[in-house]
């Protein structure tokens, strides 16, 4: 089955491709369909997003989309930056300067629990909901940012039972037990992907 990411986020496309490839799922990036509509994010849920995403793009391309909604819940923020992960801090700031403003808010702060949260969801050709389904990782923020790979947050976030950031774990140990990898694993056993095979037309 062929499904399109409704991300231009390289990095997420590159984990979402590797994690369904291994259940014979082909992932197209919005390159490969000559882009995807720009959706505007205005939900207060990552499922909100999630799913408005998928449906607004799906019925776009007239082809079934899956889409990813997620973020970076701290316990001492109360949640935040949460849905805002990306815009956190204001526009001017690139990944690296979001990481620093958080570093910032966590100063002299003890608690330093935090998880990842991703949602995600599925439309068929018609921009029809199929479903969504969330994952969680679960870990701590680091006080110091360190590692070169992954995207965004990663440099900070350190997964329960770990010692080292995602980003210096890299792709392989992250994908084995990130956020996206276990909203996946949710919408897989929720059977979202069957639900859209029997959707879709032959
Ligand atoms: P979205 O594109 O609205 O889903 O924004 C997600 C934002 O949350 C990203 O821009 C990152 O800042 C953060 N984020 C989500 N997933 C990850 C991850 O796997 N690693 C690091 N940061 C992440």
């Amino acid at each position: 089955m062929k499904i399109v990411a409704a991300t231009n986020n390289k990095h997420k496309l590159v984990e979402l491709k590797t994690i369904l490839s291994q259940l014979g799922i082909e992932v197209l990036s919005a390159a490969d369909v000559g882009g995807i509509p720009d959706v505007v994010e205005d939900k207060d849920t990552f499922e909100g997003n999630a799913c408005k995403k998928a449906m607004e793009s799906a019925a776009h391309l007239g082809m079934p989309v899956l889409s990813d909604d997620s973020g970076l819940c701290v316990e001492a923020l109360d949640g935040r930056p949460g849905v805002f992960s990306a815009r956190y801090g204001g526009p001017g700031l690139d990944d690296q300067g979001r990481c620093k403003k958080l570093m910032t808010e966590l100063k002299d702060c003890d608690n330093r629990r935090a998880y990842f949260a991703c949602v995600i969801a599925l439309a068929d050709h018609n921009g029809q909901l199929i479903g969504s389904s969330m994952g969680k990782c679960l870990g701590h923020i680091s006080d110091e940012m360190k590692g070169e790979e992954g995207f965004g947050y990663d440099p900070l976030f350190i997964p329960t039972d770990y010692k080292k950031s995602f980003a210096e774990l890299g792709e392989e140990i992250k994908n084995s037990l990130s956020h996206r990898k276990n909203a996946l694993e949710k919408a897989i056993s929720d059977g979202l992907f069957n639900k859209l095979k029997s959707s879709s037309p032959t």
